[in-house]
């Protein structure tokens, strides 16, 4: 979900919708707002769908000095105008990103009260906690509220009976202040803000703020001021447009040269054949005595932070696995002091990930963070890490933060490898197959076309099966996995050798077999696979180095160790082009959000 707010002498709507609008990518079930218009009076318009939607249906005498707007993803009730945000109670309009836990008992205590309540939001209870304080100053109405509430939140509030003021307060869901010139911003997501102003404060979990056009005060749910210095975004605005590309996925697909570019940038060492990375905060006793690594993720993060505990166990030849951190968090997991934790996101702001960070913590395990967002909650809860720069990535299919995830994990694997066993010669034979990276991707490229007509054939069946083996295995589940999202076909990874012990049974004319078959020693194993598929009628599309044919895609060789970084790229386009042949909304796919920052 997405909140933005605005005060100062300029009209609200337009900054609102236009800063909506950039955060859609995080949810777009309905959008609303609500402005305090000139002579003191609350507006508020909701709709169902998308922020366009909502635009096109605002009077033109629905203008306002200080607003908030929202754009949701549902958790809590079915999408629809009564539940889209803002919520309002008499003088008072709340956006909210997050869930209340304990919503069911304040709800039956309102009603308890003769309050109604109109929709089925957990968010529905904060307006009327506020509204209904009698504290002089709306923070302190805010915060009373607040303390009544169990859960996580980002929201910004309104309140007729205090012109030109917006309280915004975080704990579990990101809010950042955007400072202007006599005007000032909120969202929960730079991507809003960046078009306004460059000067940026993020706020702490457990902190409110006032803001008025002038100026804003920070402090704490007890009431202590806190300091905060501003922060400059350094990212280009235009990171956050298509520019000229149809989807932003195709636009994040083709930025990987460049991405991989910059998650190598300044961070292989020539000398040693190692290569640095700054955040890490690890010298080389504190390496050498790490005796296991675990990582943890979700969705396509998972599946990357696959990808580096083979690379890791290959390279430093240190016992390393990866974990869904949604699962990890709620197994109650022994937490070893001589084990690497390590948590990858891409915002830096999944909940699940959050969560298993800061069990992790409690418990007092090492974590350190591969994230891109920088400054997020995951980044900042980490004991350090390595960005992966590789600049906004805004379609809901993660590509170029799943890329730049690898080739930061090869990166510390070499790291820990150099410290551990990894030779100077393999050491280069390494760094010099990640040079090369971004050209090889180049080439991948250039058969978009191919790849094209190819995806427009695989989309008239309803199911694929993916397969790989060993290094090809989180590449199989990645290429599912991003099927899934955008195309919305059904598609099913296995490993290759586990094909004859269940799913050989499917095999059919209607249920092609996507294989990754790098040429690795352990080609022939999975040639014979592909044998035992097509002998049952089942058709093959491989992504390897040697196969040939209509139904091959040949990516340029690497490093064996490396491959996993360049055989998902083939499968993005394959993804992306069966999801546009399809007709599909592809950087918006239904029932899915960018980032998920609710349990
Ligand atoms: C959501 C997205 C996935 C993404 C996952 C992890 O489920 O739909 O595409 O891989 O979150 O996101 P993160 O920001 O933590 O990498």
């Amino acid at each position: 979900c997405g909140i933005v707010a605005y005060t100062g002498p300029g009209d609200a709507v337009p900054i609102l919708t236009e800063g909506l609008a950039r955060l859609e990518y995080r949810g777009y079930d309905s959008a609303g707002l609500a402005v305090v218009g000139r002579s003191g009076d609350l507006r508020v318009r909701k709709a169902e769908g998308r922020v366009a939607a909502l635009a096109a249906s605002l009077p033109a005498r629905f203008k306002g000095g200080t607003g908030i707007g929202h754009t949701r993803w549902a958790t809590h009730g079915e999408p629809s105008d009564d539940n889209a945000h803002p919520h309002v109670a008499g003088s008072v309009a709340v956006v909210h990103n997050g869930i209340i836990e304990n919503a069911d008992e304040l709800r039956a205590k309102l009603e308890a009260d003769g309050v109604v309540l109109t929709s089925d939001t957990d968010t529905e209870v904060l307006p009327h906690l506020i509204a209904r304080s009698d504290a002089a100053e709306l923070e302190d109405a805010v915060r009373e509220a607040l303390s009544q509430i169990v859960g996580t939140y980002g929201i910004a509030v309104v309140d007729t009976r205090h012109p030109g003021v917006l309280v915004v307060a975080r704990n579990g869901s990101p809010v950042v202040l955007g400072i202007g010139e006599k005007e000032m911003y909120a969202a929960s997501d730079v991507a809003a803000l960046v078009r306004y102003t460059r000067q940026v404060v993020h706020l702490d979990d457990g902190e409110l703020a006032t803001i008025r056009p002038d100026g804003f005060r920070t402090s704490t749910l007890d009431a202590r001021t806190t300091r905060k210095e501003p922060s400059v975004i350094e990212t280009e605005d235009a990171a956050y447009d298509a520019e000229g590309y149809t989807h932003f996925m195709r636009k994040e697909i083709h930025e990987q040269p460049a991405a991989v570019e910059r998650a190598l940038r300044g961070r292989l060492d020539g000398r040693f054949h190692t290569a640095h990375l700054g955040g890490l905060d690890l010298d080389p006793r504190e390496a050498r005595a790490i005796r296991r690594v675990k990582i943890l993720g979700c969705g396509s993060a998972y599946y990357a932070g696959q990808v580096g505990a083979q690379l890791i166990e290959e390279l430093a030849r240190i016992p390393a696995d990866a974990e869904p951190a949604s699962e990890f968090r709620y197994r109650n997991p022994v937490v070893e002091a001589d084990t690497l934790y390590i948590a990858v996101s891409q915002s830096g702001e999944t909940y699940d990930t959050l969560a298993a960070v800061q069990e992790l913590r409690r418990k007092g395990g090492r974590v350190l963070g591969v994230v891109n967002a920088v400054g997020s909650a995951i980044a900042r809860e980490c004991d350090g890490g390595v960005y992966l720069h590789a600049g906004p990535e805004i379609a809901v299919a993660s590509t170029k933060a799943y890329t730049s995830t690898a080739v930061v994990f090869a990166l510390l694997a070499l790291h820990l490898g150099r410290i551990h066993d990894l030779s100077p010669a393999d050491g280069r034979r390494i760094a010099e197959g990640l040079r090369a990276l971004p050209g090889q991707i180049e080439e991948i490229l250039r058969q978009e076309d191919r790849i094209a007509a190819l995806a427009a054939d695989l989309a008239k069946y309803r199911s694929m099966l993916f397969v790989g083996r060993v290094r090809g295995w989180p590449v199989a589940r990645e290429g599912a996995q991003k099927l899934k999202e955008v195309s919305y076909i059904h598609a099913e990874a296995y490993p290759a050798s586990e094909l004859k012990h269940g799913p050989l049974a499917l095999i059919s004319p209607d249920l092609p077999a996507v294989a990754i078959v790098p040429d690795d020693e352990l080609l022939d194993k999975n040639r014979s696979t592909l044998g035992e598929i097509r002998a049952r009628h089942g058709r093959v599309i491989t992504i390897g180095h040697t196969e040939a044919g209509e139904d091959a895609v040949v990516v340029p060789k690497n490093e064996p160790e490396l491959d996993a970084i360049l055989l998902p790229i083939p499968l993005q386009l394959l993804a992306y082009h069966a999801a546009v042949a399809l007709g599909h909304d592809v950087d918006k796919p239904r029932n899915l959000a960018k980032s998920v920052t609710v349990d």
